[in-house]
């Protein structure tokens, strides 16, 4: 079994590395922010809730997204069994002290974090571009710059966090998707 957070800023290529990741390892991807776009395009409580929040650019709460992740864990475990990639969880230290315990209590842990490093003007180019191909309603200038913000106090500081339990792997996420792929393989590969 092995369990990966793949974890960068808004943009940084979480979601493109996961598709070619889950295939090369055989893993489950959970991306939190697909869960929650799900929720929201079906209309659920959970999306009305969640569509306040990332409209807004701000991280929902950490209690409501615990239980979140805790459901998709236990809801495919035939899926998770191989191995998962948490994609854009966790996103504070109590979200990540949440995976910890979630993790021991179901006998494992996370055994690597890749972070991928991107120049943030790369960063607002890709989601721009993005929005106009796809839409997603949080790929809009103003709310880009408040999810990079929130990034920046927020999230960043998990970094140092699995940098002290020895897991994080930085990656240079700002050349080629193929480029980026196989050094995140090869930094896997010395380390499983
Ligand atoms: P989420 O969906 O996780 O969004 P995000 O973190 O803002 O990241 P993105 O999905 O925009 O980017 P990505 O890193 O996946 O990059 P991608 O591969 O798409 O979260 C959305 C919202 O949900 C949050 O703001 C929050 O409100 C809420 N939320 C989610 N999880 C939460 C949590 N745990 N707690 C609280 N709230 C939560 O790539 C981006 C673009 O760039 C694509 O178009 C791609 O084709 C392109 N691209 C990728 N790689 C490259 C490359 N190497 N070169 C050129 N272009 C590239
Ligand atoms: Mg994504």
């Amino acid at each position: 079994m092995f369990n990966l957070v793949i974890f960068g800023a808004p943009g940084s290529g979480k979601g493109t590395q996961s598709e070619r990741l889950i295939e090369k390892y055989n893993l489950h991807h959970i991306s939190t922010g697909e869960v929650l776009r799900d929720h929201i395009s079906r209309g659920t409580e959970l999306g009305k809730i969640a569509d306040l929040y990332i409209s807004k650019g701000q991280l929902i709460p950490d209690e409501l997204m615990v239980k979140v992740l805790a459901h998709e864990l236990d809801n495919n475990p035939e899926k998770t069994a191989n191995g998962v990639i948490f994609d854009g969880f966790p996103r504070t230290i109590p979200q990540a002290k949440a995976l910890k315990e979630m993790l021991a209590e179901r006998g494992t842990k996370v055994h690597a974090v890749v972070g991928l490093e991107v120049p943030e003007e790369h960063l607002v180019d890709r989601m721009l571009k993005r929005g106009q191909v796809e839409g997603r309603a949080d790929d809009n200038l103003e709310t880009i710059k408040k999810r990079l913000d929130v990034y920046h106090n927020q999230t960043s500081p998990l970094k140092e966090y699995y940098l002290e339990e020895g897991k994080y792997h930085a990656i240079d996420g700002g050349s080629t998707v193929e480029t980026v792929f196989d050094n995140i393989v090869k930094s896997l590969d010395s380390i499983r």
